[in-house]
């Protein structure tokens, strides 16, 4: 379809707003969420909407949705419930809903029954349909839902993304794991992995529009190529992408434990624009919650390929995410947790509550944890996991780091963030005129969160 639909009622919804209607994205969950966002905001861009300086108030707003826990949902109704009114007193608005929340039945009959202001509903493949879509809800007047369409995993739009210099590129979609607990293969379907000419394409527009650090985005990049007609390993996509001319730093986000080869492992090591820090959710530490999480690894599986990391990849940092209260976790169990907490030395973590998902099979187990158990336990993880921050990032103190000026500071606009290749949060007082250029800094303070440094 024709992005910048020449549709006859998105053109006099056009007409009716001055052809400069507002939109707003407001986007839940993890970095695909954002990326897709992303992708919306060039479409609607395209078509001549503009961004309004409103979060909730503009002539379209679109909700980017996440299903992963409960509370993310529970956030996007509020934020749909405290709409209505608004709807009411500006009937022109328009709202729509998309995202993993989408993709399940029983939440869009929610937004069908109690949502009636809602006027488009689509799901994670069919983002590019969304011009037609609007323009069909504007000639309907009803609600317009598209959740079937196949968007081409190929393709090769030009996104606009929100940053110039640090961007995003989808490699894969879908999940084959079905960890117990994880509603996104329900949600987001299985592995389909996009062709390494088309990932290639896009990373060298974007290294010459003047993108200096990438990251390799799928929910099990390590399993990328196996399906596509010629299978490549990630391994040689990663070394093709490394190869680009002009890229500084290459990531990638989210590996699995059970996928990291040794030869994924050796190349991270060799490829010189391969950063020097991994995600790698290990979610719990005890052997038995492993299994029942259907992770297939073991804690001593796991910290071996830690151990081999960091061997082969000089100053490697680590981050990743953890589950505590899965059914049937004791005490013993979380012990193992605090355990590799102790062990690999997170420089970030994410920590989580183990959360219900209707339609998961970890939803059925029988022995689940007590609300103040995992609470309680959280709390025990916290007081473990942010001393180990403190103590990481004293280890910077007076070193000299390499930073890639990205942007502002949110709290002062006479301060720059950055990141090292280690992906530390680095504030620098600097002017703008340095914003997407590779700076040394010497560090000079530092908190559990990020550090602060002067340029040399
Ligand atoms: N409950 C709590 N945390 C969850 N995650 C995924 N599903 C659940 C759930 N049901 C966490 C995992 C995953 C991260 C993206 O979200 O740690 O790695
Ligand atoms: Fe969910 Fe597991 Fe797939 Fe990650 S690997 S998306 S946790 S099922």
């Amino acid at each position: 379809m024709d992005k910048k639909t020449s549709n006859r009622y998105v053109n006099l919804f056009m007409n009716k707003h001055n052809n400069n209607p507002t939109y707003s994205v407001i986007t839940h969950g993890c970095q695909m969420n954002e990326h897709d966002s992303e992708k919306i905001k060039t479409l609607l861009e395209e078509m001549g909407f503009v961004e309004s300086e409103e979060k909730l108030n503009a002539d379209f707003i679109i909700f980017n949705t996440c299903l992963v826990r409960e509370n993310a949902e529970m956030k996007v109704y509020g934020q749909l419930g405290a709409l209505k009114n608004l709807k009411k007193e500006n009937p022109d608005m328009l709202i729509a809903v998309c995202g993993c929340m989408m993709q399940t039945g029983p939440a869009r009959d929610i937004i069908r029954e109690k949502y009636q202001h809602v006027d488009i509903v689509f799901g994670v493949n069919n983002i590019n349909s969304l011009p037609y879509l609007i323009d069909r809800h504007l000639s309907t007047g009803k609600l317009v839902v598209d959740i079937e369409r196949k968007d081409d995993i190929d393709e090769d739009i030009a996104i606009k993304r929100d940053n110039k210099h640090i961007g995003y590129v989808n490699i894969m979609t879908g999940c084959n794991n079905f960890c117990t607990y994880c509603i996104v293969p329900y949600a987001r379907g299985r592995e389909q992995s996009r062709s390494v000419e088309s990932i290639l394409s896009e990373v060298k527009r974007m290294v010459k529009e003047g993108y200096k650090d990438i990251t390799l985005l799928g929910q099990n990049v390590n399993s990328y190529g196996k399906t596509l007609e010629n299978p490549v390993t990630f391994t040689e996509l990663l070394t093709e992408v490394n190869n680009v001319e002009g890229l500084e730093r290459l990531r990638f986000l989210t590996s699995h434990p059970k996928d990291i080869s040794d030869e994924l492992i050796e190349a991270m090591g060799k490829l010189d624009k391969v950063c020097e820090n991994i995600h790698l959710p290990f979610q719990a530490g005890s052997n038995n919650v492993l299994k029942r999480m259907n992770r297939n690894y073991t804690k001593e599986s796991y910290l071996e390929k830690i151990e081999k990391l960091k061997q082969n990849v000089k100053g490697i940092t680590f981050s990743t995410d953890i589950i505590v209260g899965f059914p049937g976790e004791t005490e013993e169990d979380f012990q193992e947790t605090l355990d590799v907490v102790r062990k690999v030395g997170y420089e970030q973590a994410f920590t989580f509550k183990y959360n219900r998902r209707p339609g998961t099979r970890a939803d059925l187990f029988e022995d689940q944890i007590d609300e103040e158990v995992k609470q309680d336990r959280l709390q025990r993880l916290l007081d473990v996991v942010y001393p180990i921050f403190y103590e990481k990032n004293k280890a910077y103190l007076n070193t000299v780091q390499e930073v890639l000026i990205e942007g502002e500071s949110k709290n002062n606009p006479e301060v720059m963030t950055g990141r090292t290749r280690t992906f530390k949060l680095v504030n620098v007082k600097c002017d703008k005129s340095y914003i997407g250029k590779l700076v040394n800094v010497r560090i000079n303070d530092f908190n559990s969160f990020a550090l602060t440094g002067e340029m040399i």
